[in-house]
């Protein structure tokens, strides 16, 4: 996907790409960088400007994640050119796996809510041209590009899940999520989301207050939520006994999270920023790049306990795939 939106851009940084193609066998070592990137270079041109370029090919679906057995570059192009959808080949049988992803309890919620707009995009064609709020999945690409290839043996926290999009997703990629939101509105959408999608994602309808657990978190996701507890709280429709005062908001989210916290800002991302460093052991920051949510221009970062090993994959991913893509010191 970043080789793609390089190329797309004119900037054709791919030494990281190359990098990876020559560890994973996917090029040969004695290819030299500059004739590597003239052939992606040549391919992109080629599937961008032939409409009848061959569907990318499914051969299978495993954990509600579709493999793709041929067209990869494609798919990556069809993103970076901001349509959501594809028309792909598959097996019958594949197909029939996909077509058993039914949307009965949504459109059940959907019906019962009057809902006409959705949070998030929701990952199944009979909702091919629902109305979302947020369709840009920017922040996912980024927070799997600092992931890399971790998943399984993972367990995350999303705190204000909402319909329970990133929670879905690291569940996908093998973490072992639990979301909780306080509003059902929502949240019904991510159960039945869940439902459909056939994922074991916990959801919890509770206030971060009252949420318990027995175990903290590798990762805390805390995507425009916290300033919502931080300095939002007297404008939310919030129980008196449900509110925290934001020391302790940050306190419990210490507790909880073991390595990392992956998060994104309100409207004063600085303030925020300094608030969770001194107020917590995640001290290291860094700048996962700009956001747009719902039309306000956010920031996405993670924070990090130094001394874990967890942590050193995290800095060293973000090195390599993130350092000096953004002016900003955090
Ligand atoms: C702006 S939305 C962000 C949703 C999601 N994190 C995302 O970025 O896609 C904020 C969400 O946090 C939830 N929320 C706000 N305060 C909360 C609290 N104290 N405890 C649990 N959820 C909360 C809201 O109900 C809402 O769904």
């Amino acid at each position: 996907m970043e080789a793609v939106d390089s190329i797309v851009k004119g900037q054709e940084d791919i030494a990281s790409y190359h990098q990876d193609c020559v560890a994973s066998g996917m090029c040969q070592p004695d290819i030299s960088k500059a004739d590597f990137l003239r052939n992606l270079r040549r391919r992109i041109r080629a599937l961008r400007w032939n409409p009848f370029s061959r569907r990318p090919i499914i051969s299978d679906i495993q954990n509600d994640c579709l493999i793709v057995q041929d067209g990869i570059e494609l798919c990556c192009l069809t993103k970076e050119l901001d349509k959501s959808w594809i028309k792909v080949s598959m097996p019958e049988d594949v197909h029939a796996k996909w077509l058993t992803r039914s949307t009965e309890d949504l459109d059940k919620v959907v019906v019962r809510t009057s809902r006409k707009e959705f949070y998030n995009p929701i990952d199944h064609p009979a909702y091919r041209k629902a109305k979302i709020a947020r369709r840009n999945s920017i922040r996912l690409d980024r927070i799997r590009q600092l992931l890399g290839p971790i998943g399984p043996g993972i367990c995350g926290l999303d705190i204000g899940c909402n319909m329970g999009y990133t929670s879905h997703h690291l569940q996908r990629q093998g973490f072992n999520m639990t979301g909780i939101d306080y509003d059902d509105y929502h949240l019904d959408i991510a159960k039945a989301l869940t439902t459909t999608y056939g994922l074991d994602v916990r959801l919890q309808n509770c206030y971060f207050r009252q949420f318990q657990t027995d175990h903290p978190f590798d990762i805390v996701v805390a995507l425009t939520v916290l300033y919502h507890m931080f300095y939002n709280q007297e404008e939310q429709d919030i129980p008196e006994c449900s509110r925290m005062d934001k020391t302790a908001v940050m306190e419990k989210i210490d507790t909880l999270t073991r390595h990392a916290l992956i998060w994104e800002s309100g409207a004063d991302p600085p303030r925020e920023i300094d608030f969770i460093r001194s107020n917590s052991g995640l001290s290291e920051y860094y700048f996962l790049g700009p956001t747009q949510g719902t039309g306000k221009k956010r920031n996405l970062g993670v924070f990090l306990r130094p001394g874990t090993a967890f942590t050193d994959y995290l800095r060293n991913r973000y090195t390599a795939k993130f350092a000096g893509r953004w002016d900003y010191k955090g």
